[in-house]
């Protein structure tokens, strides 16, 4: 995930970008005619609008001259095509066409700008298997997967437009006689959203649908390393907003790296930041935000646990645990890192689950028999290698996997590490990658307490057929995490719930119930009718 440095240090670089720029054009000749996008098999992307090179800011026209950069396949290492980056000043001017279209976009009702977010999602729909494709050879999921955020965005769309219609304050008794006691929701204003690569559609779709709705613009900031997913996602809203004589600035988009992150976390005109990715950059983006008392949204880091009890289905447990520790490559927020496994099922389980291993297809993530694909970059693959070092020498044993394979991309085996205590330093980080640590317990105190203990709190599930341990679990000294699931992964939430987790993963909610609130602010709101003047608490003041 994209690291933030400070404006400083961005501008030390540019320093040494001209240089660059001179050796990265005699790169691009001699790598044009390899970019994938010229070859027959990959002639689809053009079906999204891409070329070889694209630009990398829309706020109602399109451009970008800064940093070209280069989107590589994570199953081969080729090159795909060329985004050209932002640059601050196109993000400043970015900034003020967006603020201005507010102004228009504020005063439509929401249920008729929800039939604009509408059109977005029938849009979306029409794309729904090209785009699901195109993330599956950028960020390296396999292809239903990559449909499937396609399909969140355009699910939560569709929800968008019914809360279009509900969403509101209620208007409470006063304690004076003739006063209205009323509570208002008005939109922030312009929300910016920072998106990671694991999810480069439907996470920006979330915040997108639901923010739009409330009233606000949106101004994006997608990975650096999917930035073809982000230009084509764009030209799919900004069709729409055009047709319908809108400005695009509604949607603008600056694709680029910490320096663009950076200007966003410490812009007063950026109402609400949301931004998704690790915990040690949300951390600088918040401490950013803080500073300027502006609204953040976070959704970082994971350290996600299934714990199986004597009684579990265990034919529910090893496909969730192969599904959501194996699934996406380990790189969801959601995957389960941690097994926890009671003493009496814990032999038979990992037996089961290694054997499922093993059988999991390993391939192009866009062949549809493939169920696990590549990591998403290099460094990935080595953080992958040192946390395996690293689990060894706290005492780990690794039962499958544990190597990386010879095969062109960055594939590793999907991993099972035993006998590592649970409070081991290597159990309680999140490296992104899929590796699954298993633990074994004693008690249900023991398990929710280790369960808990993680500095992250997104995600965790038991399986268990025990209607009492099921609400322990719900209740007050169950899981302190923001999903808390019974027989079912950590992974794969829907969209009509609140997403989002405690502690370091940052309390941000995103998505459905009331999360709209989050792009909000609230007034309350009292208003005499009267021709007195009576004060609360019963106050005379004469
Ligand atoms: C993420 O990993 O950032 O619940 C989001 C899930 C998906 C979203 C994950 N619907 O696994």
């Amino acid at each position: 995930m994209q690291r933030c440095t400070t404006l400083t240090l961005a501008r030390h670089s540019r320093l040494l970008l001209r240089s660059k720029f001179a050796l990265a054009q005699c790169q691009q000749s001699a790598a044009m005619s390899s970019l994938l996008i010229n070859q027959p098999k990959y002639a689809w992307l053009k079906e999204l609008g891409l070329s070889e090179d694209n630009p990398g800011v829309y706020n109602g026209s399109w451009g970008g001259s800064g940093e070209v950069i280069t989107s590589y396949c994570p199953a081969n290492n080729e090159p795909i095509a060329r985004v050209t980056q932002a640059t601050l000043a196109e993000y400043e001017e970015t900034v003020q066409k967006t603020k201005e279209a507010w102004k228009l976009w504020a005063d439509i009702p929401a249920p008729k700008r929800a039939e604009i977010v509408r059109q977005i999602g029938d849009a979306l729909r029409k794309k729904i298997k090209v785009l699901g494709s195109l993330v599956s050879l950028e960020m390296g999921k396999i292809y239903v997967e990559g449909v499937g955020e396609v399909q969140e965005y355009v699910d939560v769309c569709d929800y968008a437009v019914g809360l279009s219609r509900m969403i509101g304050g209620p208007i409470l008794p006063s304690e004076r006689p003739g006063h209205a006691l009323i509570e208002q929701w008005n939109p922030v204003g312009l929300v910016g959203i920072i998106t990671a690569f694991n999810f480069p559609v439907a996470v920006y779709g979330w915040n997108n649908a639901i923010a739009l709705t409330c009233g606000n613009v949106c101004l994006w900031k997608g990975a650096p390393t999917t930035p073809l997913t982000s230009v084509a996602v764009t030209k799919i809203v900004a069709e729409v907003l055009e047709q319908n004589n809108l400005p695009g600035s509604i949607c603008s988009m600056t694709c680029g790296g910490a320096d663009i992150g950076t200007a966003m976390a410490k812009d007063e005109r950026v109402d609400l930041l949301s931004f998704t990715g690790s915990t040690y950059v949300g951390k600088m983006v918040a401490m950013m935000v803080q500073e300027r008392f502006g609204r953040k949204l976070l959704e970082l880091g994971g350290n996600n646990a299934i714990i199986v009890f004597e009684d579990a289905d265990l034919n529910l447990v090893v496909p969730s645990a192969v599904f959501a520790s194996v699934g996406t490559a380990g790189q969801r927020c959601t995957t389960t890192r941690r097994l926890m496994l009671h003493e009496s099922v814990h032999d038979t389980v990992v037996e089961s689950l290694a054997k499922a291993y093993k059988q999991v297809r390993i391939g192009d993530p866009w062949d549809p028999s493939t169920l696990y694909g590549p990591l998403h970059t290099k460094q990935a693959v080595e953080q992958y290698l040192a946390a395996i070092e690293q689990a060894k020498q706290q005492g780990g044993t690794v039962v499958c996997g544990g190597k990386v394979m010879d095969r062109p991309g960055n594939y590793v085996e999907p991993t099972i590490i035993t006998g590592l205590a649970h409070d081991a330093s290597i159990v309680h980080t999140e490296t992104f990658v899929p590796i699954l640590y298993v633990l074994k317990f004693k008690t249900e105190e023991e398990a929710f307490a280790w369960n808990n203990e993680v500095k992250q709190g997104l995600s965790s599930s038991i399986f268990t057929k025990d209607l009492g341990r099921v609400f322990r679990w719900l209740g007050p000294r169950g899981s302190d995490c923001g999903i808390v699931n019974v027989n079912i992964p950590t992974s794969g939430a829907e969209i009509g719930g609140a997403f989002g987790g405690e502690k370091h993963t940052g309390g941000g909610r995103e998505s459905g119930s009331d999360s709209w609130k989050q792009y909000m602010r609230r007034s309350t709101c009292t208003i005499n009718y009267s021709k007195d003047l009576p004060l609360a608490q019963g106050i005379k003041f004469e």
